[in-house]
């Protein structure tokens, strides 16, 4: 870029009165599969890559939605009405749903306003581009209309944006790992008080995403058939155990004196021995124990989503499988719904690409589908962002 360019550029920023920008990083799912919406508390981390949404205000009532990850489907509407999309712009839905909630609490702009989104995320991988999108748009709306959020207050309103106006009934996991994400370190996020701190992610070890590029028909309406599920079984539990606040505080003798249906019992055993499992974990890594015992936790979080949740998939269990015969892996299992999506390998900083490329290859033998993968670093949360200081 020219001198002179360059000079034009950043005026033109300067002069750019009234706008916002903000930065929301996708999430991992480390361990705690579908404990959030029954009140566990399970372990994520924010990583480096995310949305950015840059926010300009407008004279008029006019929202224009833009992303340039579905750069065709542009959304524009008003602030005085607007509807759930349809469609490829159904994207929007995330930043509508945000507004609304951001509304119903005098937290949106009064204006209409322009918002642009760009991403370094992969969509469909199950890094949560969702959550990522939500928190991206409430900061910039928030910046727009000189309002202060909590993080807590973020992940609340993201939330409700997701469960009321998109319609996917999600717990905290993905919200509060984006917004509370801390570099180097994993978020330990209490689903029932939601109330996050972080623990150091141990130096030795590596995070790598290896996307299965599977998106099954039905998965959110799967989801929701898990979350009644569990939601049926806290309700038996506590027929018996009154005091019962969520079923992730349940006991294993809880589940066997309920009587419960089979299914809905495997459910409840998953959701009980996941939350164990994640206790072990955060009780191990302060005793020191050694990764691999540590790692044998996301295995056994696989397993139990292959065998009592019934949220894995035969290529998901194809890549666990390979990936832990790998001795560089620490442990690996689905991360986030399940039912497609992605595969966290947790590994030791040996694990390179020409590994994740040994997998890739047989998985493709045998599914004739070559998987993405990815080594992530946990990153920091969600943030407004001085953008004319980030510009060259
Ligand atoms: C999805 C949801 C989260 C969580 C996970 C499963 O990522 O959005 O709220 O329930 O699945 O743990």
């Amino acid at each position: 870029m020219s001198k002179q360019m360059a000079q034009a550029k950043q005026a033109y920023l300067e002069h750019m009165e009234g706008s916002a920008a903000a930065f929301a990083p996708g999430r991992i799912e480390f361990l705690g599969n579908h404990l959030d919406y029954n009140g566990g508390v399970v372990l994520g981390a924010a990583i480096d890559a995310g949305i950015y949404a840059l926010a300009n205000p407008r004279e008029d009532k006019v929202i224009r939605l833009f992303s340039e990850s579905f750069e065709k489907a542009v959304v524009e509407t008003s602030l005085n009405g607007f509807s759930k999309q349809e469609g490829e712009k159904s994207w929007a839905n995330y930043c509508l749903g945000v507004l609304e909630v951001m509304q119903s609490k005098g937290l949106a702009p009064d204006s209409g306003f322009s918002l642009v989104l760009v991403s370094d995320l992969p969509v469909s991988a199950g890094l949560s581009s969702s959550a990522a999108l939500e928190l991206a748009t409430a900061l910039a709306l928030a910046g727009l209309a000189r309002k202060e959020i909590s993080r807590k207050e973020l992940v609340g309103i993201c939330r409700k944006a997701e469960n009321e106006f998109v319609g996917m009934p999600c717990g905290i996991l993905d919200q509060a790992s984006s917004a509370f994400g801390k570099k180097d370190h994993l978020v330990l996020i209490d689903c029932e008080t939601e109330s996050a701190s972080s623990i150091p992610m141990p130096a030795e070890s590596r995070l790598w995403v290896l996307d299965s590029g599977i998106k099954h028909d039905l998965v959110d309406s799967h989801y929701a058939t898990r979350n009644q599920e569990c939601q049926d079984a806290l309700r038996l539990v506590r027929e018996i155990n009154p005091g019962l606040t969520c079923l992730a505080k349940a006991d294993e003798t809880m589940i066997a004196q309920a009587n419960l249906p089979d299914k809905v019992r495997k459910r409840a055993l998953h959701v009980v021995r996941e939350q164990e499992r994640v206790c072990a974990f955060q009780n191990g890594l302060a005793e020191q124990s050694s990764l691999r015992e540590l790692g044998r936790l996301l295995t056994d979080s696989h397993r139990s989503s292959r065998e009592l949740f019934e949220n894995s998939c035969p290529e998901l269990d194809a890549l666990v499988e390979s990936l832990v015969e790998n001795e560089k892996v620490l442990g690996a299992r689905l991360t986030g719904g399940g039912f497609g999506g992605a595969v966290l390998a947790w590994t030791t900083t040996d694990f390179q690409q020409e590994d994740a490329d040994g997998i890739v290859s047989s998985y493709e033998s045998r599914f004739g589908q070559v998987p993405r993968t990815h080594c992530f670093a946990p990153s920091k949360g969600a943030t407004i962002e001085d953008w004319r200081k980030t510009q060259g």
